[in-house]
């Protein structure tokens, strides 16, 4: 059946592919963005979720005019995929990457939760494993990256995700929802890999990443998984492709660049360090869009 879906932030890099894969798939999917998006398969709400009360109008308004003929009054909305955000540090100062962050994604759930909205899907972002924003180069406390370890970044913004999905869980507990924080990898849209060939001049380069990246129609992909998966609560998943964003098998790349830290788990030649293990047993995440696909190996 068609999945209705309310979607915060899907005029930006990541958002944009997502809701594209899930208009593909069947969905309707209203887009609740301060920026409109160029798709003609979906409008734009603007609105700031930072505004509480925009964030519940919008979450309870009709997901088109057509929806002013009686005969296709509004059905419940299935989901909510939550995505705005600050991406990053030093886009804007800390205090406001952290502000819009977390008081944006605490608007977006409890709106959700208190609308009986029942399945709600989040950002988060490896940068809460603490390596990408760290004031120095860091090693973890092991590899492979799983949803089990006990996150600690130093900076505002992945301090933000590590609250958002406090959030998350506190809600999750509260109402019984299932609400799941996406981990997600470095998002590669289809025109960047032909950066790879780049990174794979200087492997040092995405170290602090540790490799990771997810194709954005894989990211598609996971997400609807976990829109179409109920009953877990509140969940984590690491959001990342099988393979790693460099051409040297993972063994070497630990060599090189993170010789002290211990290893937990048997990795195959090329597998990712944000291990995707999880995500692939629970939701049956299947990554389709491998960089060996599109980039051409000397
Ligand atoms: N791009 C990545 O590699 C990456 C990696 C890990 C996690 N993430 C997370 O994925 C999500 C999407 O990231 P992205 O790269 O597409 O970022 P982006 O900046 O391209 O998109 C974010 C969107 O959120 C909107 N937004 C920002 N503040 C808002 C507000 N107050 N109200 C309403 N909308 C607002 C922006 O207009 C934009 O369209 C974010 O939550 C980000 O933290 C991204």
């Amino acid at each position: 059946m068609s999945k209705r879906i309310m979607f915060t932030g899907g005029s930006g890099k990541a958002g944009r592919h997502v809701v594209q894969y899930l208009v593909e798939q069947g969905c309707q999917v209203l887009n609740i963005d301060t920026k409109p998006l160029d798709n003609p398969k979906v409008r734009t709400l603007i609105t700031d979720i930072t505004d509480s009360g925009q964030v519940f109008n919008a979450l309870s308004s009709y997901m088109g005019l057509h929806e002013f003929d009686p005969s296709l009054r509004p059905q419940p909305i299935d989901a909510v995929v939550h995505f705005a955000a600050i991406p990053r540090i030093m886009i804007t100062t800390d205090n406001e990457v952290f502000r819009i962050n977390a008081l944006g994604t605490y608007n977006v759930i409890e709106a959700a939760v208190k609308l009986g909205i029942r399945k709600v899907v989040i950002a988060s972002s490896e940068t809460t494993y603490g390596l990408v924003f760290a004031n120095e180069p860091r090693d973890p406390q092991y590899f492979p990256l799983d949803e089990d370890y006990d996150v600690d970044p130093m900076d505002s913004y992945a301090l933000s995700k590590v609250v958002n999905e406090k959030t998350a869980r506190a809600f999750a507990l509260r109402n019984g929802t299932d609400i799941y924080a996406l981990r997600i990898g470095n998002v590669i849209e289809p025109h960047e890999y032909s950066l790879f060939p780049k990174w794979f001049a200087d492997p040092g380069f995405r170290k602090r990443i540790a490799w990771s990246y997810v194709d954005a129609r894989d990211l598609g992909q996971i997400t609807l998984r976990a829109i179409e998966k109920d009953g877990l609560g509140y969940q984590v998943f690491n959001a990342a492709n099988d393979d790693t964003s460099s051409d040297l098998p993972t063994a070497e790349l630990l060599k090189r660049f993170y010789p002290s830290v211990p290893v937990k788990a048997e990795l195959g030649e090329y597998e990712t360090l944000l291990s995707n293990r999880k995500a692939r047993d629970i939701l049956g995440f299947r990554p389709e869009h491998s960089w060996r696909k599109y980039v051409k190996q000397a």
